[in-house]
């Protein structure tokens, strides 16, 4: 298959579609390769590009694009308030083999939202009128907007899908939280509902899609077009396949902690290539195993002693301990309750993802 054959002219609704939330510092090029090794997504997104005065399209970011060998179409995501220089951004990445521009209305980080940029945006429907105006004449393919249901309340947000609707934007993909909320607290699965019941476009549900079985609940729930999916991908990179089988009446593919142990090495091969500090490779390791741990013992003893570990050495000696005692065992499929991916110590970024 072509690049240019990959690229969807048009979402296509009628089948229940999957996608991988973007991600920062998560989602770049070997992340997404990761994921494609255990069954890919129908859609990738890009890590955010900076849109501003005078920025530059982030090369590394690009990278996902331009070195992507998954067969899937993928997304340049946005974020930015400066309506020339968006326009700017997405003509510049319409060079490249994207399946088409996505603008980010959603990120929750303070230092962010300030600048009235990513959720910043929903508490300002007349700027979003413009940006949202300006853009869709100057991407001629796919353009799409990723959002949450409001900023403090969803004062906002049947205005918004107006303006979903008079923009013609080919997909929404809908956090069902507010930004105040953050990542926690309940996901609003009625406000994507009623999302779903207004908009022309199809709607991916997203928000603590946490397996293949909620993902089938959640459609239920909301009627959505599909689901996003993002921190419970990092813990099972198996989901989306998971989906497509589970959707498909047939049986789940069972993991094994023997399975797990090997994605760990996975991402390990990609973490090495990134840094030459052993401790640095360590965080890095702990802010997938962060999410990882969740399913791996009911008690949380893998999460707690692999927080603790220090070098490379100890790290695989708790991973080895926990995943290869009883290879055979079954990863769990869903959290083991209570596990959250707290920070720890220098990991803060991907457990506790405010800067996002
Ligand atoms: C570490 C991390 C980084 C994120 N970066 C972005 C981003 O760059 N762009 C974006 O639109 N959302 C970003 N998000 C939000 C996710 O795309 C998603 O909306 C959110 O995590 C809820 O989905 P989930 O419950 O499946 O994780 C990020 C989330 C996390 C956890």
């Amino acid at each position: 298959m072509s690049l240019t054959d990959r690229l969807p002219t048009a979402i296509q609704p009628e089948l229940a579609l999957t996608a991988l939330a973007p991600m920062q510092d998560v989602t770049d090029l070997t992340f997404m390769q990761a994921i494609a090794h255990y069954g890919s997504p129908d859609y990738f997104f890009t890590e955010y590009f900076r849109v501003y005065v005078g920025s530059r399209l982030e090369k590394h970011i690009l990278r996902s694009i331009t070195e992507n060998n998954t067969n899937r179409p993928i997304f340049a995501q946005l974020i930015g308030e400066s309506i020339p220089d968006l326009v700017r951004a997405a003509q510049e990445l319409s060079q490249y083999a994207i399946a088409g521009i996505d603008l980010n209305m959603g990120c929750p980080a303070p230092r962010i939202y300030r600048k009235n940029v990513g959720g910043g945006l929903l508490r300002d429907p007349d700027k979003v009128d413009r940006i949202l105006g300006e853009l869709r004449s100057a991407i001629p393919g796919l353009f799409t907007v990723k959002m949450r249901i409001g900023f403090e309340d969803t004062a906002n947000f049947d205005r918004i899908l107006t303006l979903i609707d008079r923009h013609n934007i080919d997909l929404l993909s809908l956090h069902g939280r507010t930004v105040k909320q953050m990542y926690r607290g309940d996901v609003h699965y009625d406000r994507i509902a009623h999302a779903v019941e207004w908009l022309n476009c199809p709607v991916l549900a997203n928000g603590n899609v946490s397996s293949a079985m909620s993902a089938a609940t959640i459609l239920a729930k909301t009627g959505a077009a599909g689901v996003m999916i993002g921190r419970a991908a990092i813990r099972n990179p198996w989901i989306f396949q998971q989906i497509r089988q589970h959707l498909n009446g047939q049986p789940v593919a069972i993991v094994t902690l023997a399975d797990v142990r090997d994605y760990i090495d996975r991402l390990y091969e990609m973490v090495k290539t990134q840094t030459d500090y052993e401790r640095s490779r360590v965080n890095n390791m702990k802010k997938y195993l962060n999410f990882i741990g969740q399913g791996v013992d009911a008690a949380g003893a893998f999460l707690s002693e692999m927080r603790l570990t220090r070098s490379e050495a100890e790290l695989f000696d708790v991973c080895d301990r926990y995943l290869l005692s009883n290879p055979e065992r079954e990863f769990a499929l869903e959290p083991y309750p209570g596990l959250v991916a707290r920070p720890s110590c220098e990991s803060e970024k991907l457990s506790l993802p405010q800067n996002v």
